[in-house]
């Protein structure tokens, strides 16, 4: 009992302590096509920093075709943005609904967002660590 108990509160502290000290990575994969509109939009949330890169990849209709000039493509080919942004907690409700209201078109293949916690970040120029260092 008391080690269910103990359990359970270490368990509570540890996501309390992640919830409040650590910093987020947002990661988005987006259509190419809607990279600048997804970029203007989250300049307009004040987040003008990111990393990102060109990338191929599999949704859940991996069998999907498209045709487009005649032509049958499987929908691994379309290329996508992954986006990579380090937040803080505050910042990520609003990058989240930035990347959504620009990165959507309704149809299959829009893409996700992921969320993860992100233990340290340290700015290399002055050494600041954490949110500072955002
Ligand atoms: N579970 C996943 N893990 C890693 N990458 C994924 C995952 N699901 C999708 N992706 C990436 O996102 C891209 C777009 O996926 P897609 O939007 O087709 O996802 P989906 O779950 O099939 O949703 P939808 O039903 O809207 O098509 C993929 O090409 C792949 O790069
Ligand atoms: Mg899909």
């Amino acid at each position: 009992m008391s080690f269910l108990m103990n359990n359970y509160l270490y368990n509570c502290l540890k996501y309390l302590f992640i919830k409040i000290i650590f910093m987020r990575k947002v990661v988005a994969i987006i259509r190419a096509s809607k990279f600048e509109q997804v970029k203007e939009a989250l300049a307009g949330a004040g987040i003008n920093f990111f990393t990102y890169y060109e990338v191929r990849g599999f949704g859940m209709q991996k069998g999907e075709k498209k045709v487009y000039r005649g032509a049958v493509y499987d929908a691994g080919y379309i290329a996508r943005y992954k986006l990579e942004i380090l937040l803080s907690e505050e910042q990520v409700d609003s990058a989240v609904q930035a990347i959504q209201s620009t990165g959507k078109t309704g149809t299959i293949g829009d893409g996700k967002i992921y969320i993860s916690p992100v233990e340290e970040v340290i700015r290399i120029r002055t050494g600041e660590r954490g949110k500072d260092a955002v």
